[in-house]
């Protein structure tokens, strides 16, 4: 059952009739500077990668030290106990931590739901007895666009592993899930996307624009920002949805609408909170790349980071709707619900 109602609903609300105003007081009704509650880490335990797409700025880091497994369980023992859900991706590919396995066996002895985004060319099906919730990125389905936009991938071993992951999902009676990074490159191509994805029994595909992850203002941001240009002029994100709601699909569809000069309404540091390989809290996973930094764990308790002035002042801008250069041309804020498959 496609969720075309809730995709029609979300197009009116969050594109064609998108009132700023209401959505922040929306926002301020849920969030509040005097509790917030931390429902969702998301850890990152290596920045290395084996693809080196388009719009990642992973090639900016020093890849050359992981967190260690040690350093793992120190932080993760340090972790409230109001956390649910441990998103375990970041900027890089998990799956190449030599503890990777170690790890996720971990978590699920504390009984974390595990979420996983993976570019899919390392993981192992016995990762699906850990990871509750798989997003596999595939950006599109044309093999020479697959190379431009996530250089290094082989494409016809990601479909072939993306067929052995329905089949392993489906045994285990768990969610596969497809995430879209969205540019002018692979927009031609979206009806055939669609098609494609429909015939795996996909549960849900989420799209989001492509956005300028690169450090505020750098060089690299600038030149980057007239892709994002590009992106602009082209893509027509009412389309994004029509093409959905036109034909009969049976995967559920979220859509993370493009916004320029975002302010606010961003639950990093209200439910949400990054951590990086070196143990730092950051802002959110969009700007891993000298990044806000609100304090190590390594060093101090997450109480003490959480709770400190510094993360009190970035909460009380997003709340109050201040512009923060460093979130412009990012499309994070108030999740989008979709309808659960039936
Ligand atoms: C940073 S990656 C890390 C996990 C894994 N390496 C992967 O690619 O799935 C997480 C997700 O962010 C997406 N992503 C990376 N750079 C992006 C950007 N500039 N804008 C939007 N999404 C981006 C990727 O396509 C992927 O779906
Ligand atoms: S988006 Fe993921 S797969 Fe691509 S380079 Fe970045 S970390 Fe690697
Ligand atoms: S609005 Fe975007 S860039 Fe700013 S903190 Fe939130 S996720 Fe990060």
């Amino acid at each position: 059952m496609a969720n075309k109602e809730e995709v029609l609903k979300n197009l009116n609300r969050w594109y064609i009739n998108f009132n700023y105003k209401r959505e922040l007081e929306n926002f301020r009704k849920r969030h509040s500077l005097d509790n917030p509650i931390v429902k969702r880490v998301q850890l990152e335990v290596t920045q290395k990668c084996n693809f080196n797409c388009l719009m990642c700025p992973r090639n900016l880091v020093d890849t050359s030290r992981d967190m260690s497994f040690e350093e793992f369980k120190i932080i993760v023992n340090k972790l409230p106990q109001s956390v649910e859900t441990i998103i375990f991706h970041g900027l890089g590919e998990n799956a190449l931590h030599p503890n990777f396995y170690d790890m996720l066996f971990y978590l699920k002895e504390k009984d974390y739901i595990i979420e996983h985004f993976s570019n899919l060319s390392v993981l192992k099906k016995d990762a699906l007895d850990f990871i509750d919730i798989l997003y596999i990125s595939l950006d599109d389905v044309d093999p020479s666009s697959l190379k431009k936009l996530r250089g290094n991938i082989n494409p016809s071993l990601t479909f072939e592993k993306l067929f052995l992951f329905r089949e392993e999902t489906k045994k285990r009676n768990k969610p596969l899930n497809i995430s879209i990074s969205l540019s002018y490159i692979n927009y031609k191509h979206l009806k055939e996307i669609y098609d494609f994805l429909d015939k795996f029994n996909i549960d849900l595909v989420q799209i989001q624009p492509i956005t300028n992850n690169f450090p505020y203002n750098s060089k690299e941001f600038w030149t980057f920002e007239k892709f994002i240009e590009k992106n602009f002029e082209k893509v027509d994100w009412k389309r994004v949805a029509e093409i959905y709601l036109e034909n009969d699909y049976n995967f559920n569809l979220l859509i993370w609408y493009p916004r320029k000069y975002m302010k606010g309404l961003c639950v990093w540091g209200f439910d949400h909170v990054y951590i990086n390989k070196d143990g730092d809290i950051i802002s959110c996973c969009r700007k891993v790349v000298r990044t806000i930094k609100f304090g190590n764990l390594l060093e101090k308790s997450f109480e003490e980071i959480f709770y400190s002035t510094k993360y009190n002042a970035f909460r009380k801008a997003h709340l109050e709707g201040k512009k923060l250069g460093f979130c412009d041309y990012c499309t994070q804020g108030w999740p989008l619900k979709y309808v659960k498959k039936s």
